[in-house]
């Protein structure tokens, strides 16, 4: 079913999500947002990165699984390139105020945080060229079912600048600091069986049965009762930053909150 609003809340127009590049479907507890301008390798824009904020914002509490994918021959070719055409910057912050600058990337980066959210798992359905931008918007998901001809690429640096759509935390996470720094200074590209190697990838499986892969593990997730796997989420996240006693503290909370779901009046 595709509708261009989410359950009545914030709607979002069709005019409007296909002006910013995205295409939207709610099947009950699973969204699935596909880039969708694959004649630009779906090259993503700030105003694609915002429209995916609002789609986070507007997300009913009934949906529990994320699907974010790729029109075309490639996931993303990352940043639109002709945002940096005009040799200014093309809207981005460039001088000014650094509050007004920092805000405007926190608005960016909003597009992409939500999909951490402990009420739903988001998954990255990667294949082609996953590039920058595109990386990271792969990195900013749960889990990566990427197809045999994925190729990741942190290019940001290249470029000069640097990642800076939230995919630093997650890709330190899985790979570690070392790698992270070789693979994001010399801006090479991972293919599929490194990837999975590195931890890059869940599965990684061939291009014609990605969509099918990933319609397997969204069948073995929504089984999981909610609030178990938002809990559970909710503690493997913090897991990296909390001590072992936070940690422990941590599943207590959780476990007790649990038992009252389950068995209190
Ligand atoms: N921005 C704008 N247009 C892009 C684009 C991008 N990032 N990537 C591809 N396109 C356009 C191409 O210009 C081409 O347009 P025309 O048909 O008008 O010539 C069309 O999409 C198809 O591209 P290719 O013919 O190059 O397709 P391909 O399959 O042979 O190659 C590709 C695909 C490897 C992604 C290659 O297009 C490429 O290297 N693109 C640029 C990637 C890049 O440098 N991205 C920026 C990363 S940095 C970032 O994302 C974060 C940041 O904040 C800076």
């Amino acid at each position: 079913m595709e509708r261009d609003s989410l359950d009545g809340k914030d709607p979002i127009p069709a005019g409007a999500l296909a002006e910013a590049g995205l295409r939207l479907e709610i099947e009950g507890p699973v969204v699935t947002i596909t880039l969708d301008r694959p004649e630009r390798r779906n090259a993503m824009t700030p105003l694609m990165w915002r429209t995916m904020a609002e789609i986070g914002d507007a997300l009913p509490e009934a949906v529990r699984i994320v699907v974010l994918r790729g029109a075309g021959p490639s996931f993303s070719s990352g940043i639109d390139l002709k945002t940096f055409s005009g040799g200014d910057g093309g809207g981005l912050p460039t001088t000014g105020d650094p509050e007004e600058g920092d805000r405007f990337i926190a608005g960016l980066q909003a597009g992409f945080t939500w999909l951490r959210r402990p009420e739903i798992v988001s998954i990255a359905a990667v294949h082609g060229h996953a590039i920058g931008a595109g990386f990271q918007l792969a990195l900013a998901c749960d889990l990566r079912i990427i197809a045999d001809d994925t190729r990741y690429c942190m290019k940001e640096p290249a470029l000069g600048l640097v990642p800076d759509l939230t995919g630093t935390k997650p890709l330190v996470e899985i790979v570690g600091v070392s790698r992270a720094i070789e693979i994001c200074l010399t801006a090479r590209t991972v293919e599929a069986e490194e990837a999975a190697r590195l931890g890059l990838a869940e599965r990684v499986v061939p291009r014609e049965g990605l969509d099918a892969a990933v319609a397997e593990l969204v069948a073995a997730l929504l089984p999981i009762d909610a609030g178990a796997a938002a809990a559970t989420k909710r503690l493997l996240r913090q897991a990296p930053d909390n001590t072992l006693a936070e940690q422990c503290a941590a599943e207590r909370r959780e476990q007790l909150g649990r038992l009252k779901a389950m068995f209190g009046g």
